[in-house]
Formats: C-alpha cells, sequence, structure tokens
C-alpha cells in the first residue's frame, strides 16, 4: 500500500498554480501565482495576457511546488491538471506543461474537472464524508453538485446566465467600486441596510438552477430611474439589497438540493464562499436545519492547484489517465 504523491496544475483562469498533495488529502505545497495586478486595469481577465502570464510563470511555479514539498519528480505517482472549464489559451499552458512533465518523467497524466477540483478542497481540511452536496459559486460558475461518493458527480442545477461572481463584480463596476467588485460590495453591504426591493429569480418552483443577470438590469434601473427623478441612492443600501436578494436564492437551493438528495454534509467553495453575507446566512440556516456545513479556508476556495491535485487522485487511482492527446476543453461537462 503504497503512498501516492500527485503533483496539480491549475491554469484555467488567471492563477498559475502548482500543488503536491500525498494520498488525496495531505497538502505537502500549494505555490499560486496571481495575476490579479496585471488585469485590474483592465477591469476583468484579459485571455491573451492571461495565457501570456502562464508561459512566463509555469516552469518556476512547478519548479517551486516540488522544492517546497521536498520531493522530485521521480517521487511522484501522478500529474494531474486543470482540462477545463476556463479560457482555451490559459487551460494550454497547464496541459501542455503537465504532458511535457508527464512523458520526461514517465508519470500517468490525469485530466481534472475545474469544479470537481473546488469540491476537493474540502477534502484538504478534512476528508469528504459522501454522499453530500456541493454549492460552488466563483467569478465564473454557480453550480449545485451532488457526488455520491469519490470521483462521482450529478449536476443539480447551474447558472443561465451570469455567475454569482460576476454579478457581484458587474454591480461594483456599477457603482464605481474597483474590480473585482466582490469584497468591496461585501464591505458596502455592512454600512448599509437591505431596504431596496429587487427581485430573486426563482425560475420555476421545482428548479436548482440560477439566474442572476435580471438582478443586475433591476439594480442598473434602479438607480437610472432615481437619477432621472433627482433622487439619490444609497449606495451601502444598495449593496445591501443587492447581496441579501444574491445570498437569499443561493441559501435556499442549496438546502432545498441538500433535502432532496437526503445528504448530512454540504460543501461550499470558490471565491463568492468569502462573501460574509452567504457564510452567516448558510451558516445559520445549516445549523437550523442539522446540515454538516463544510467551508474551506479562503486560500483553498479560489482557484488553487492542490484542489486539482486533491481531485486528480481519486482518478489516478481508479486509473483514469488521460493520453498525450489531451486537450483543453473550455465547456467541459462534469
Ligand atoms: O474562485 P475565484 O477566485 O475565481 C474564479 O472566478 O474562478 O472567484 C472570484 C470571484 C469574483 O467574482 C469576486 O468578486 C468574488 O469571487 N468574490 C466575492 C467576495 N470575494 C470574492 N464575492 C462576494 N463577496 C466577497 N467577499
Ligand atoms: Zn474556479
Amino acid at each position: 500500500n503504497e503512498k501516492s504523491l500527485v503533483l496539480g496544475i491549475e491554469t484555467s483562469c488567471d492563477e498559475t498554480s502548482a500543488a503536491v498533495v500525498q494520498d488525496g488529502h495531505i497538502l505537502l505545497s500549494n505555490v499560486i501565482s496571481s495575476q490579479m495586478e496585471v488585469h485590474r486595469r483592465f477591469g476583468g481577465v484579459v485571455p491573451e495576457v492571461a495565457s501570456r502570464r502562464h508561459v512566463e510563470r509555469i516552469t518556476m511555479v512547478i519548479q517551486e511546488a516540488l522544492d517546497r514539498a521536498e520531493v522530485t519528480q521521480e517521487d511522484l505517482s501522478a500529474v494531474a491538471v486543470t482540462q477545463g472549464p476556463g479560457l482555451v489559451g490559459a487551460l494550454l499552458i497547464g496541459v501542455s506543461a503537465a504532458k511535457a512533465l508527464s512523458f520526461a518523467a514517465g508519470l500517468p497524466l490525469v485530466g481534472v474537472h475545474h469544479i470537481a477540483g473546488h469540491i476537493y478542497a474540502g477534502h484538504l481540511v478534512k476528508p469528504l464524508r459522501f454522499p453530500l452536496v456541493a454549492l460552488v459559486a466563483s467569478g465564473g460558475h454557480t453550480e449545485l453538485i451532488y457526488m455520491p461518493s469519490h470521483n462521482r458527480f450529478e449536476r443539480l442545477g447551474r447558472t443561465r446566465d451570469d455567475a454569482a461572481g460576476e454579478a457581484f463584480d458587474k454591480v461594483a463596476r456599477v457603482l464605481e467600486l474597483p474590480y473585482p467588485g466582490g469584497p468591496h460590495i461585501d464591505r458596502l453591504a455592512k454600512k448599509g441596510n437591505p431596504t431596496l426591493d429587487l427581485p430573486r429569480a426563482w425560475l420555476e418552483p421545482d428548479s436548482l438552477d440560477f439566474s442572476f443577470s435580471g438582478l443586475k438590469s433591476a439594480v442598473i434601473n434602479l438607480l437610472h430611474n432615481a437619477r432621472q427623478r433627482g433622487e439619490s441612492v444609497d449606495a451601502a443600501d444598495l449593496a445591501a439589497s443587492f447581496q441579501e436578494s444574491v445570498v437569499e436564492v443561493l441559501v435556499e437551493k442549496a438546502i432545498r438540493a441538500v433535502r432532496e438528495k437526503d445528504v448530512e454534509e454540504l460543501v461550499l467553495a470558490g471565491g463568492v464562499s468569502a462573501n460574509s453575507g452567504l457564510r452567516n446566512e448558510l451558516s445559520r440556516r445549516c445549523q437550523q436545519e442539522g446540515i454538516r456545513l463544510r467551508i474551506p479556508p479562503l486560500e483553498l476556495c479560489t482557484d488553487n492547484a492542490a484542489m486539482i491535485a486533491s481531485a486528480g487522485t481519486y482518478r489516478h487511482l481508479e486509473r483514469q489517465y488521460a493520453g498525450y492527446d489531451l486537450n483543453a476543453v473550455p465547456n467541459l461537462p462534469l
């Protein structure tokens, strides 16, 4: 029963990351090189700029991950890489690096779904207990996933338009707050009261899908109408009202998914899990309903390679290997 040592590589968006994980859940290193500062002045991630940055950083980041874990290529059991979803040019850098390493060191190659990775962030703190439901909310995704066991995923719902984080960023932009706007809205919301009437997109009665684009339009209209009437809108109250609307729908549907699947554990992941309103409300409801809530630390909730190495380990254990024809898939299904 030899121990497994998996190197993870993640380049799907604007973080260049590599990590080493032992036996699927022991974090040995997790190196994250963020490009946030580069993209900030554009008000969003510029795909071409992201790809170039990944090319510049990837080799050093991988070496650093091996060094910090105090292992060499020869010690590894497999290389796991994010195959999708994400920006195709950005994904390709990680996939190419993983293939090169796999070929050079004679290691099996594993392609990992980015959302599967986000869920495994929780596994790095304390082993996941199946069956479970996961809510993954980030700048690119808003998904409810059911997992009966390791490596098995069933999508219960997803956003039909904007991701939750994207909605935060777009509303922040309307309020002339810096990018990424989520943390700024969060801070501003604490100073206001949710007094403004904004919609909640429940969709069909039994749907676990989300929709946030209508909410963004409602915020824009509200500001526009007030301006035309020569009235001012309190930005803090608007932030609080907007956040409440997003949180209410996320929490309600996550709890409903847990009930429908009759599971005891709910995992929250993705950058939006940093939101204090979401954390508070979800904690309160889970306590009330007797649901075990798992929220990984923030550095594991945002994009990182440790979660990819962890998820990849369970594919490695099932020998679900990729060939050298492994390709980046921007809209990879789970
Ligand atoms: O997971 P992440 O770092 O990157 C991906 O999108 O994959 O998530 C970033 C998103 C951004 O949209 C950001 O505004 C949002 O998470 N975010 C927040 C908060 N912190 C980050 N949204 C609401 N409240 C926060 N405190
Ligand atoms: Zn992500």
